[in-house]
């Protein structure tokens, strides 16, 4: 197996069959260290021990949305709806700044008519203030003269998670209303934009393949995202797939090395989820090639209705004392927080093109 991540490390890429095969030992732990020490060395000679911080604003929980494991779905009566308003967005973003933050991350449900013009407006007011700051959105599919009117209004990077690119297994996750074709047609309209682009998955949802996984690896491969994120699936109780397991940590440490081999300069994120099962997860993630941290910044009250999955990391910590949790996180494996804006920037000429 060490040959073939040394392969992936060289030219980028494996074959279909290759994939698959490394893919299979995540749970051999020789394996999976081995793949996380070349990925590391790989995020170190592109990035140094700098882990760049987006400031995470979960802007609401309104989604329109029923997906079948997440704890915000339509469906769900237990969750107590809320959405920012600008100012308190606005404020999120104060405090970010003053405490370094040069990403703001808006994320939220889906919801689509006002809020699509009342998020427009925020972008607007964010690019005036912090004209030196990247905005990135969350907030999932959208007609694309609304995604080009956010990027428009100043918003530079936009977060859609493909989540599978089977279709049988996209049908199984998400309500018949939803589909991939249109999920993937916003990733390419997306792109077309302009936005840097991040697409991703949950590791080990709900009857998730292997060949599922595989057949992920090869759409990123395809699709070559600026961004690319990852976690566990993880059970929410009042979801239809309450009483499905969380999705494999090793797995989900495996998949982090293989994409940061196959791309060097790739901004990956350690996820929330990464870091809600298991105590040491956010390192591990870092340990395995990750290099970004998204701390949150949504106001403290706000954050537990905010709830995709149970048990969710740091829910209660106000921002200024998480993120010096998260500096002493970072020290004790020997990395730093980058106050960088940290936008992807291809290095080129390390490889062949195309692998
Ligand atoms: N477990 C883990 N991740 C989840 N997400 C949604 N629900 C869950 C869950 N139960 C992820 C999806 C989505 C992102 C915002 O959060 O991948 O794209």
């Amino acid at each position: 197996m060490n040959s073939l991540i040394d392969k992936l490390s060289i030219e980028g890429r494996l074959s279909t069959q290759e994939y698959r095969s490394l893919l299979a030992c995540a749970d051999d732990d020789a394996v999976r260290e081995y793949a996380a020490s070349r990925a590391r060395e790989t995020a170190l000679a592109r990035f140094g021990n700098g882990i760049y911080i987006r400031g995470l604003i979960e802007v609401s929980n309104v989604c329109r949305n029923d997906c079948y494991y997440c704890g915000i779905r339509r469906s769900n009566r237990n969750v107590s709806r809320y959405s920012l308003s600008y100012e308190e967005i606005m404020e999120c973003c104060r405090t970010g700044y003053a405490l370094g933050f040069r990403t703001f991350v808006m994320q939220g449900g889906e919801i689509s008519g006002a809020a699509d013009e009342a998020i427009t407006d925020t972008v607007r007011a964010v690019r005036a203030e912090f004209p030196d700051c990247a905005i990135t959105l969350s907030l999932g599919e959208k007609r694309r003269e609304v995604y080009q009117r956010f990027f428009d209004a100043g918003a530079n990077r936009y977060l859609l998670r493909h989540e599978t690119v089977t279709p049988d297994h996209y049908g199984r996750l998400h309500p018949a209303e939803m589909s991939l074709e249109g999920r993937l047609h916003c990733l390419y309209d997306l792109r077309e934009i302009g936005f840097q682009t991040g697409t991703g998955i949950m590791v080990g949802s709900p009857y998730q393949t292997l060949d599922n996984i595989v057949a992920d690896v090869l759409f990123i491969e395809k699709f070559r995202p600026q961004m690319i994120g990852l976690g566990p699936y993880l059970p929410q109780h009042d979801t239809p797939f309450a009483a499905f397991p969380a999705g494999s940590m090793n797995m989900t440490l495996m998949l982090l090395s293989v994409f940061r081999l196959m791309f060097p300069d790739a901004l990956i994120p350690s996820t929330t989820a990464l870091a809600t099962i298991a105590p040491q997860g956010r390192e591990l993630g870092i340990l395995a090639g990750a290099n970004v941290v998204m701390p949150n910044l949504s106001p403290a009250d706000t954050r537990a209705h905010y709830a995709l999955y149970d048990n969710k990391r740091a829910t209660g910590t106000e921002a200024a004392e998480g993120l010096r949790a998260l500096e002493a996180q970072l020290e004790s494996i020997g990395y730093r927080i980058s106050f960088d804006r940290g936008d992807y920037s291809p290095s080129g000429g390390v490889r062949p093109a195309g692998g």
